[in-house]
């Protein structure tokens, strides 16, 4: 398992490196990896990970939210790959409790934390007890919380003393148009609402188009503040400030 110390050191080393290089590198320190699809860039890290010779899990969490649109994109993406895409799913208790004491749309009411954590960061949590690390799609100018979301790090929402979570972000220097360069260049299957105005896509009661002149994430729980607009799944964001 990687020290501290190493994760910093990789940090510093991959930070000008192509995703393809970031993902190399680390999976030879820690093959016990998955990668977390649910949106664009998650897609170009399946094609990247395609043309490599390791066998990396993909893992999405179904919240049972998703836009039809969606389910219909993780199974192209699975016909596409010729890939397993294992769908992760909230404790069943859990939920009937949430909707029975507050309905169906209680993120408009008291925020998004209490549902977030029922239907990912617990499903979330579950899975990665049996990973060493996991590989996201986040990008430093999603937002402003995204700004310093390093290559590599430790995951301190999801380690314990006795089992360290690595994250890795290998696109995390990439911009938006880099990736929509890339899902164009080599025919990417991505989610028929980006045709419709959609460019951040979450759950559907939770997500909206963005307008002219929009930042990407502003159609995410549009109705808080721009400043609390993480689910605990990079909760680590808010913390660095
Ligand atoms: S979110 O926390 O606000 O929902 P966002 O949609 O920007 O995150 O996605 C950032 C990264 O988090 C994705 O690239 C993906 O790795 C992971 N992620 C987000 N939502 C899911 C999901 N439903 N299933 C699996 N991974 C997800
Ligand atoms: Fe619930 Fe909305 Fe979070 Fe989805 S994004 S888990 S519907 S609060």
């Amino acid at each position: 398992m990687l020290s501290p110390k190493e994760i910093q050191s990789l940090n510093h080393s991959l930070e000008g490196s192509e995703p393809k290089d970031i993902l190399t590198t680390l999976l030879q320190k820690c093959p016990n990896t998955g990668i977390s699809f649910s949106g664009a860039e998650d897609v170009v890290l399946i094609e990247i990970a395609s043309k490599l010779p390791a066998d990396i899990p993909v893992f999405t969490l179904d919240t049972g939210r998703l836009h039809p649109q969606t389910y219909e994109f993780i199974e192209r993406v699975r016909d596409h790959y010729g890939i397993k895409i294992e769908l992760l799913y909230p404790d069943a208790e859990k939920l009937r409790q949430l909707v029975s004491n507050k309905g169906l749309f209680s993120f408009y009411q008291d925020g998004h934390h209490e549902c977030c954590s029922i239907r990912k960061v617990e499903p979330l949590r579950l899975r990665l007890a049996s990973l060493d690390g996991w590989i996201t799609g986040q990008r430093r100018d999603q937002s402003r919380t995204r700004a310093k979301v390093p290559v590599v790090e430790l995951d301190t929402s999801f380690s314990s003393a006795s089992h360290p979570v690595i994250k890795i972000n290998p696109l995390a220097n990439w911009s938006s148009a880099q990736i929509w360069n890339y899902i164009r260049m080599f025919d990417v299957p991505f989610n028929s609402l980006h045709e419709s105005g959609f460019v951040s896509i979450g759950c559907e009661p939770c997500t909206r188009p963005v307008g002219p002149n929009q930042h990407e994430r502003e159609g995410r729980w549009w109705w808080e503040e721009a400043t609390i607009r993480e689910c605990g799944l990079h909760r680590g964001n808010l913390d660095r400030g």
